[in-house]
């Protein structure tokens, strides 16, 4: 049986990918370096999961590691989502991105290419579309980063493109991420950062209903939107972790570099969110109108009909669904730590 290495399987997106992959009795090894989560996760993993889980503390610029690793467990396929993703942080230290999210996946490529490993999904971000120029945003959409995080994975695709010029062998997908929120289900796994506080929607929209933030402020209100507040195209992160397992399955027949949005295709303005939050959690946001925030745009939201054509993927969960299972995880994330 192929063994898969699923890089960053402790963090938010890659423990509910990790979820399914057990589910799906799939093989495979977590590393992470637990810089930004919890060893806790792998418990939790377990916990949910009624299997062992196995993990190797590994730094993806440790190369020599990743070989090691890469021979021991048989890995046939890698899920790259290691790396470092807050836009404000990569503004404030550029150099530590482009180690991280850069350097770290041109070790791990190294090391797969030493291996003659050849089947890698990597974890990308809608952020590299910038300003959208049209909407919905598909896949030919120009690229334009507005910050070194952004840069970072936009340098990765373009390592990735290279590559699949010099050695027609490879099979890699690239997953352009909307805007995940919500939990799994089971309340026992979510977005849970150790170090960085998120500047995220749906998390601070938390805090305050915890109590942890006295009020949420709306960063504008005069965007040309329905309600003036901005658009995104938020998506439910079991929707998101099975599309992980949909394009595992398509790069064991299809060779090249092939490029997904995954988002619901709907935009949803911030009021709207606030609302459903309002709703599911019969708790009343105290909030504010301020100013836009710096590098923020107006809407932005997905064409996601390719992964559907190709991956024969779509997303199953509501809005209501991405709230609700958000709020129950932030308050069993209380309970247990
Ligand atoms: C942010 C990042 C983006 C990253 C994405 C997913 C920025 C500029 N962009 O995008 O690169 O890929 O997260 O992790 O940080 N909002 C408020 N009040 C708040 C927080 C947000 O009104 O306290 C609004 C924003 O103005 C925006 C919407 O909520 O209209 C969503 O914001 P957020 O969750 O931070 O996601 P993005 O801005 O899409």
């Amino acid at each position: 049986m192929s063994c898969i290495l699923l890089t960053g399987g402790s963090g938010y997106i890659g423990s509910h990918i990790a979820s399914l992959l057990a589910r799906e009795d799939k093989d495979f090894v977590i590393i992470d370096n637990f810089i930004n989560s919890k060893k806790s996760v792998i418990k939790r993993l377990e916990d949910t999961s009624n299997k062992k889980i196995n993990f190797v503390e590994c730094d993806i610029r440790n190369t020599k590691k990743l070989i090691k690793i890469l021979k021991e467990k048989k890995i046939s396929a890698v899920i790259h989502l290691a790396a470092k993703k807050s836009v404000e942080e990569s503004i404030l230290n550029p150099l530590e991105y482009y180690d991280v999210n850069v350097s770290g996946t041109l070790s791990l490529l190294n090391a797969m290419k030493t291996v003659g490993v050849k089947n890698l999904v990597f974890s990308s971000s809608a952020t590299i579309y910038g300003e959208p120029e049209y909407l919905p945003i598909d896949e030919e959409h120009p690229i334009n980063a507005i910050n070194p995080y952004g840069e970072s994975k936009i340098i990765v695709e373009n390592i990735l493109s290279d590559l699949i010029k010099s050695d027609k062998e490879w099979s890699i997908v690239s997953l352009r991420y909307f805007n995940p929120i919500g939990a799994h289900f089971c309340g026992l796994l979510g977005d849970d950062p150790k170090n960085i506080k998120s500047a995220n929607l749906l998390p601070v929209i938390i805090e305050v209903a915890q109590g942890k933030r006295e009020c949420l402020k709306i960063f504008g209100n005069d965007y040309s939107t329905l309600d003036g507040t901005g658009i995104r195209d938020y998506i439910h992160i079991m929707d998101l972790a099975s599309a992980h397992i949909k394009a595992f399955d398509f790069i064991k027949n299809a060779k090249g570099l092939y490029v997904f949005n995954l988002g619901t295709g709907k935009g949803v303005s911030v009021m709207e969110l606030i609302n459903c939050f309002e709703k599911v959690s019969k708790i009343k946001i105290p909030k504010i109108i301020v100013n836009r925030r710096l590098g923020d745009v107006g809407s932005c939201f997905a064409n996601p009909s390719k992964a559907y054509e190709l991956l024969n993927w779509r997303t199953k969960y509501s809005l209501e669904d991405m709230c609700q299972t958000a709020w129950n995880f932030s308050k069993t994330n209380k309970l247990i730590k």
